[in-house]
Formats: C-alpha cells, sequence, structure tokens
C-alpha cells in the first residue's frame, strides 16, 4: 500500500504527479485552513503532511501522528505554524520551499514602498469614491528614489529587495543576525545596529522569520526611534510588529504610514478592523507568494521534500537535519 499524504489546502496540482507515483495523494479542498482538531483527527493515518501557509502543525499534531508520520513539508518558506522542536524529538523531518518565492515576495515588498510611500491606498479610494479635487498638496507622499531603505532580516528574500532598491538609487542600511559581507560587497550595503536602522532609515522592510525572539521586534519602543516621517514596510509575518502600536504611531503621526502584506491576526478581525482603516496604512491580503512562477514552484519543492523523506533520500530544503544525520547513524 502507498504511503497517504495529505496537502490541507488547494495547491498547483500538475506539480504533484512525481509525489503521486509513490503516495496516495489527498487534497483538501478549502481555502480554509484547517483547525488544530481536524489536523490531529487527520494525522494518525498520514505518513506525510503537506500543510498549506499556515496550516497547524503544533506539538499536539505531531503526536497525534507518532509512530507513522514521517515527513511534514511545509508549503510556506516561513514556518512559524509549526513546532519543528517537538517534531525534531518525535524523529520527523521538516521542509520549507525557500528560493522559488523569493522574486515574488520582493516584488510585493517593493511595490508596498513605493505604495504606501506614495499613497496608493488613500489615493485609490478618493478616485473610487470621486472624493478629490487636483491640489499643490493633494496627497503628498515620501519619495522613494535615493531615500534610504532599512532592512530587518538580510536572507534571500532581503537581499532581492536590496537589489531591486539599486534601481530608485536607494541608500540600502541592514541588520540581521549574521553580517553578509558578500551582500554588502555585490549591493554596496551597509550594516548597521539595530537602533541605527530604526533611526536611519527612511522606509523599513521586514524580513526576518517570526520566532520568539522576533514577535514583536518592531513594539512602541522601537518605533519611536524612528523618523516620523518613515514608513514601515511588512511582507514577513505580521506577529512582527506590535500592531496596536503602529496604528498608534500612524494615527499620531509618529510615522508616515505603513505598507504591510500580513497582518496580526491574519486576516484582520473583520471590516471594521482598525488596520484596515487608518489612513497611511495600507494592507494587502498576504499575496507575497501569489505568482503563478512561484505558486508552481512552492508546490513542486514542497512535493520533492515529501518524496524524498519517503523514499529514503535526503530531502533538499530540511529545517531540522539533526533528524537525518541521527537516522543514517
Ligand atoms: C509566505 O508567507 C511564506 O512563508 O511562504
Amino acid at each position: 500500500m502507498k504511503p497517504k499524504v495529505w496537502v490541507t489546502g488547494p495547491v498547483v496540482e500538475s506539480e504533484l504527479e512525481p509525489l503521486r507515483k509513490i503516495a496516495e495523494v489527498e487534497l483538501r479542498h478549502q481555502v480554509a485552513k484547517p483547525s488544530v482538531e481536524e489536523m490531529v483527527r487527520r494525522a494518525p493515518e498520514l505518513a506525510g503532511v503537506i500543510p498549506v501557509l499556515g496550516a497547524p502543525v503544533n506539538a499536539e499534531v505531531i503526536a497525534a501522528g507518532r509512530g507513522r508520520l514521517r515527513v511534514v513539508a511545509n508549503f510556506a518558506v516561513g514556518y512559524d505554524n509549526i513546532d519543528v522542536p517537538a517534531a525534531t524529538a518525535a524523529g520527523i523531518p521538516v521542509t520549507n520551499t525557500p528560493d522559488v518565492l523569493v522574486n515574488a515576495t520582493a516584488d510585493i515588498a517593493f511595490g508596498l514602498i513605493l505604495a504606501a510611500g506614495r499613497r496608493f491606498g488613500e489615493g485609490i479610494t478618493a478616485a473610487l469614491e470621486q472624493r478629490w479635487h487636483w491640489a499643490q498638496a493633494l496627497m503628498l507622499g515620501q519619495e522613494v528614489s535615493g531615500a534610504t531603505l532599512g532592512i530587518l532580516g538580510m536572507g534571500r528574500i532581503g537581499t532581492a529587495v536590496a537589489r531591486r532598491a539599486q534601481g530608485f538609487g536607494m541608500t540600502v542600511l541592514y541588520y540581521s543576525r549574521h553580517r553578509k559581507p558578500e551582500v554588502e560587497f555585490a549591493l554596496g550595503c551597509e550594516y548597521v545596529s539595530f537602533d541605527d536602522l530604526l533611526k536611519q532609515s527612511d522606509f523599513l522592510s521586514l524580513h526576518c522569520a517570526l520566532t520568539q525572539q522576533t514577535r514583536h521586534i518592531l513594539n512602541a519602543e522601537a518605533m519611536a526611534k524612528m523618523k516620523t516621517s518613515a514608513i514601515v514596510v511588512n511582507t514577513g509575518r505580521g506577529g512582527l510588529i506590535d500592531q496596536p502600536a503602529l496604528i498608534a504611531a500612524v494615527r499620531e503621526k509618529r510615522l508616515a504610514g505603513a505598507g504591510l502584506d500580513v497582518t496580526d491576526p491574519e486576516p484582520p478581525t473583520g471590516p471594521d478592523d482598525p488596520i484596515l482603516h487608518t489612513p497611511g496604512i495600507f494592507v494587502l491580503p498576504h499575496i507575497g507568494s501569489a505568482s503563478w512562477v512561484a505558486r508552481a514552484g512552492m508546490t513542486r519543492v514542497a512535493a520533492r521534500n515529501a518524496l524524498a523523506v519517503l523514499t529514503g533520500e535526503r530531502p533538499p530544503n530540511c529545517l531540522n537535519p539533526e533528524v537525518l544525520d541521527r537516522s543514517a547513524g
């Protein structure tokens, strides 16, 4: 009997073909994420699970799959939905989908820099409602060309954003867990302290993973160090920002605005959520990786990782390789 792999939401089905050759692949068709209860209910029958963006794989789900579950192949690069230490303790490899979504996400980040800097959100609303007259001071915003861009987290996506910034003649500063001399050399970026990043950036773009250490890394205290003309852009995870503090800072004009592809909670609490009604804050519905190319690539990579584990190969994108090394003896 073929091992069973459950894909928790719609993906690009044609890319699952190689996996289907060795596994019984079941696709859940609902777009909404499964609850923890549903994940726990399904886990005991699965050899593999492909959690689609944000589907929860917590310690309870891992425990429910113990004995049969052999791989958690996340369909996303961010993996804050997965309890990786619990998977590691259970000897289960966890994988993700880097690289294939870098350009798509960097494009959205740069789009948000332009959109928030030049107030597209308010502009679109005013145009739709025919509530404007041209005036010298209509919707003045922050120029992107020549401005200073701060990148928090210089990984693959941060680097791709820095590359785009070169075309706009921006000065690029960054702060990251690890210094990246090769990026500094190739793109002329400057490594600075977190405090200096906050103080000097005209645009601050967040590209670090959401972890216990980075949750609310941009809190009221950090925002207070930023220029009042600064714009925050987030294509990482909503939890990187203390959202009520951001709303207060933009409302009180202690920050000029924000462009957000991710929010906390996500989706926002409802149509009245203040994150959707703060002039200066421009929100997208988490579409960073929503290009045809990226989504096909994410499916291909998630399936390839699951296939590798289930056929006894080393998965290309393992987040807890110690599990593989341990089982290799
Ligand atoms: C998207 O948000 C991802 O983490 O892939």
